[in-house]
């Protein structure tokens, strides 16, 4: 049993500041840096459309579950979980699912901060100019060297988990909420410049044809699961990070609000970037199909031959970090918020502790890009094997997981009292579609990765 002292009672200072902190958890790498690239792998705006349904048929109604638990068990999602279970007579092994969704998210940040770490360092080398006028060779070869530098990344990493660890070591109040305050509003100046400017120097109508004018023939079955799978890591999901956030979450604020607020922001914030990347890639000619190297190989060219591109490029990349750095904070907090509740240990320690087991697996990440490249699991290195694990066996489940729990388990009239709808049109969709819709869909993401379907 948890201790009662930490989680219970702490609660954000306002319903404004928790959807900015929810929003800056979904905010971050995948919206700037995956979506764009997957967008731009699986053709565009059809993809777009199918990725739409998906937030609001998969996206939203677990979310709603996931605060729902959160605030209804007031503890880390492990123990809220097994609160929530017991209050329905169910099973308090259900505690096992938040037990997972928290080690996967706690996995994820060992190599999440990883990337983002290679964003902080091509901040400084916009900054110091490194991208005027290069090829498109020299650009690529910038980022093989920093992958072939275990030191640099090292050193770059360690400053991200540093930051994390010190914010959340601060708590709720002192750290997270201060942090989000300032870094939100500035990623999201930051990206209104760059649109702006997007509009200006870049090919925009070619850019916003591409995201927003479908074209059925370029969408594959592949790219509906992509979309799926997308949908659930953008929004922070079935990572116990949404779930946490709702632990502290005051009980009059509207869950239903909350969450429809925060998907459409984090949508919205996707789409921009969008925004922001395609024009300058079409304006320069470069393919859109790049991959994981769109961000850091394509657009460092594009940047590099434009008028004020060192300061533009300086601006992206420190948005990205500021982006990710809002999601690291999230995916640290149920872990510290566990260990704080089973170890009868102080925050500054258990955030402490959590930091260096990070930075130890990040490790073990960052190697698998050089030294360690030949180190493979099940033919996967270090990086990709976490990579795969997460994003196709521990998310979907973990989704599947809110979706059975808080659809088949817990009793009706708890969710009608944490929701505070009543027994109106608005429930029974929601109900329904938790029940039947998203876990179907869930179903065929997680056996379309095992290669059954
Ligand atoms: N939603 C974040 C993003 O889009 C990633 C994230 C996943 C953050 C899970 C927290 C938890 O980059």
């Amino acid at each position: 049993m948890p201790s009662q002292s930490q989680t219970k009672g702490v609660q954000w200072s306002s319903r404004w500041i928790f959807i900015l902190a929810a929003i800056g958890s979904a905010i971050g790498l995948g919206n700037i840096w995956k979506f764009p690239y997957i967008t731009g792998e699986n053709g565009g705006a059809a993809f777009v459309l199918v990725y739409l349904i998906c937030i609001s048929i998969v996206g939203i109604p677990i979310m709603i579950g996931e605060l729902l638990v959160g605030r209804r068990g007031r503890h880390n999602p492990a123990d809220s979980y097994q609160a929530v279970a017991i209050e329905s007579k169910r099973s308090p092994h259900w505690r096992w699912a938040g037990f997972i969704a928290v080690a996967s998210g706690f996995l994820i940040l060992s190599f999440y901060s990883v990337i983002a770490s290679w964003a902080l360092e091509y901040t400084f080398l916009a900054a110091r100019g490194t991208f005027t006028d290069q090829s498109a060779a020299e650009v690529g070869n910038i980022f093989s060297q920093l992958l072939s530098s275990p030191k640099t990344m090292i050193f770059w990493n360690t400053l991200m988990l540093g930051g994390t660890v010190l914010v959340i070591a601060r708590g709720v109040k002192k750290g997270l909420e201060k942090a989000i305050q300032y870094l939100l509003p500035a990623m999201l100046i930051l990206l209104l410049i760059l649109v702006g400017y997007s509009i200006g120097e870049g090919a925009f109508s070619q850019g916003f044809e591409f995201l927003f004018s479908p074209d059925f023939s370029k969408l594959s079955a592949e790219g509906i699961l992509v979309a799926l799978g997308h949908a659930f890591f953008t929004l922070s999901l079935a990572m116990g990070c949404i779930m946490m956030y709702g632990a502290y979450l005051p009980k009059r604020v509207s869950i239903f609000r909350s969450a429809c607020i925060i998907a459409i922001v984090d949508t919205a914030i996707a789409l921009l970037a969008g925004l922001a990347i395609f024009p300058v890639v079409f304006a320069n000619g470069l393919p859109v199909a790049s991959g994981p190297g769109l961000l850091f190989q394509t657009l460092p060219i594009a940047f590099g031959q434009m008028p004020f591109g060192t300061f533009f490029a300086t601006l992206f990349f420190a948005m990205v970090v500021f982006a990710a750095f809002t999601s690291t904070l999230s995916l640290l907090e149920p872990t510290v918020a566990w260990v704080v509740e089973h170890k009868a240990v102080s925050r500054v320690k258990a955030a402490l502790i959590s930091g260096i087991i990070l930075w130890s697996l990040g490790l073990a990440s960052i190697l698998s890009f050089n030294h360690w490249s030949e180190i493979t699991i099940f033919g996967k290195t270090f990086f990709d094997f976490f990579d795969y694990i997460t994003a196709n066996l521990t998310l979907p489940l973990g989704g599947l997981a809110v979706a059975l729990f808080v659809g088949w388990f817990v009793q009706q009239r708890y969710l009608q009292e944490e929701l505070g709808v009543g027994n109106g049109k608005c429930f029974h969709l929601w109900y329904c579609v938790l029940r039947y819709i998203t876990p179907i869909a869930i179903l065929l993401v997680f056996f379309s990765a095992l290669g059954i379907i």
